[in-house]
């Protein structure tokens, strides 16, 4: 869909949307249409149910005295209450009513005056266009049967209205960051036959066409490396595993230290030997959730030519079962030099992150470093799929975390990273053992990572909630979310640009 921004004439064609203030109010623009219509809009309003509450939507066929097929009114809601992120919840509300009506084209008509929300009608235009073009995602490459009737009619969506140059150059900068999150989706939807450890790779060393330094290390180099937790996990499988290092440099100082970013990329989690159930074992294609998202961050960061040096470093590996896998029991000797007991081969993403974090820190001496990865089931039962835990060693790191996250609607909740859990990971024959027991999962995960940050302020985001929708979001639709790219391109433009 292509996203446009005009002056505030009327389409000759397609649908129209106007915006209705809670209360039956008018905006400026849909006093003109109802002027334009001889008040069919009051008419409409007179009566029914439709009050102008956000996201509330009621639908006019053909008014006349419009050349327009559809005129949709749209609740804004409470002036004082449209923010940039109910901005967006309404284009993509908007989007999602619309997209399968017929029309090709969609036009927003709205007023742009000072004292508009969002700080004029060109904040409102952009965030809206942003929400819509979020929503607008399909994953459809593997449908080839799907009737023309049933694919979205709309190709064009027009915010019309009078400082549209302004809007658009606005917009030009979130379209940067929904590129990252489109990536992201992408890489998580795609089924494991499709991404493995080598393709995956491959995608990310894609990003040098964006001026991404990519350096692939194959398994003979992290073995020379000493990784051998995360080799240990990648060990059962046909597939080789891969680290994938991306740079960008942006800052003024290319040498200065940079921000790092660690995901976890199990591209599949079959859970090993210790395998697990087959019923929604087909969700175990996105535990690569993690890195996909470190993948499009680095992709919008050099997309809008972030000021910033930035290092992404995804650990990928396929966890099967087979003769070649890692038995409960095993222990392993990570890159830092601790040994591991594995009780559970499907406690396998922290092995990954160890020797992840373990290099990153190492060589970059990362200024912070944040990783993701969808980590642990008993992440969902504490916070369900409306915010992703969070896990810090430093207070204002996990501040402006939890800042950037409301600021752009992918909300993170802290949870203690304290020494009483660290118990829990006590071997009887290593250093330590990878699993903790039922009681604080998420938590006993987080302090395992903890073993292996020595001296970096760090963060730890488990995702494994909000990686995948069920249902539609306002922004989102179902299926991958692309959760994190948002909140870190913030994080990154608020606290570590120059
Ligand atoms: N990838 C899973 C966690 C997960 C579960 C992600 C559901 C997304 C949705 C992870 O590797 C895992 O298997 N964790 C185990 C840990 C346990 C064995 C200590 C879990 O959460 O059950
Ligand atoms: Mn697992
Ligand atoms: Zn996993």
């Amino acid at each position: 869909m292509k996203i446009s921004f005009a002056k505030a004439d009327l389409p000759g064609e397609g649908a129209l949307v106007v915006g209705v203030f809670e209360g039956r109010v008018l905006t400026s623009c849909a006093e003109r249409i109802d002027q334009l219509t001889d008040g069919q809009l009051q008419r409409a309003l007179a009566s029914g149910r439709f009050t102008g509450k956000r996201d509330q939507t009621l639908l006019l066929p053909a008014p006349s005295g419009l050349a327009v097929q559809r005129l949709l009114l749209v609740g804004f809601g409470k002036q004082e209450k449209l923010d940039s992120l109910a901005a967006e919840a309404l284009g993509g509300t908007i989007l999602a009513q619309l997209q399968n009506a017929g029309d090709q084209q969609i036009t927003v008509l709205l007023d742009d005056h000072e004292d508009a929300p969002c700080g004029g009608g060109a904040g409102l235009a952009a965030s809206m266009a942003l929400g819509a073009s979020l929503r607008a995602y399909r994953f459809d490459k593997y449908r080839t049967k799907e009737k023309d009737e049933d694919k979205p009619s709309v190709r064009k969506m027009v915010f019309a209205l009078d400082r549209h140059a302004k809007a658009k150059s606005r917009f030009s900068l979130l379209e940067k960051v929904v590129a990252g999150v489109t990536l992201t989706r992408d890489l998580a939807s795609e089924p494991a036959n499709v991404i493995y450890p080598e393709s995956l790779a491959a995608y990310a060393k894609a990003l040098d066409e964006d001026g991404i330094q990519v350096e692939v290390l194959g398994e003979k180099q992290m073995r020379k490396l000493g990784m051998g937790a995360l080799l240990g996990v990648g060990q059962g499988s046909e597939r080789e595993s891969r680290l994938v290092v991306m740079r960008w440099s942006g800052a003024k100082d290319a040498a200065a230290a940079p921000v790092a970013f660690v995901g976890k990329g199990v591209t599949f989690d079959s859970g090993g030997i210790s395998i697990k159930p087959a019923a929604g074992m087909e969700d175990m294609k996105w535990d690569m959730g993690g890195a996909a998202v470190v993948i499009g961050l680095m992709k919008a960061l050099a997309q809008r030519k972030a000021k910033v040096n930035a290092v992404g470093v995804i650990g990928l590996v396929e966890n099967m079962p087979s003769g070649t896998a890692q038995r409960p029991g095993d222990v392993v000797t990570s890159m830092s030099g601790q040994t591991i007991e594995v009780i559970n081969t499907d406690a396998e993403g922290r092995l990954v992150l160890a020797d992840a974090l373990w290099y990153t820190q190492e060589r970059f001496k990362p200024k912070a470093m944040v990783d993701l990865a969808t980590l642990t089931g008993a992440i969902i039962i504490s916070l369900g799929d409306h915010y992703a835990g969070l896990f810090a060693n430093d207070d204002l790191l996990a501040e402006q975390l939890t800042k950037a996250g409301k600021a752009v609607g992918e909300q993170l909740w802290r949870l203690p990273l304290d020494d009483p859990y660290d118990k829990q990971i006590k071997s009887d024959i290593a250093d330590m053992k990878n699993v903790g027991g039922r009681e604080g999962g998420s938590i006993t995960a987080a302090m395992f990572l903890k073993r292996f940050v020595k001296d970096s302020k760090w963060a730890h985001l488990d995702i494994a909630g909000v990686t995948w929708a069920k249902k539609d979001g306002p922004v989102t639709p179902k299926g991958a979310t692309g959760f994190g790219v948002r909140l870190l391109d913030r994080l990154v433009a608020d606290a570590y640009e120059d």
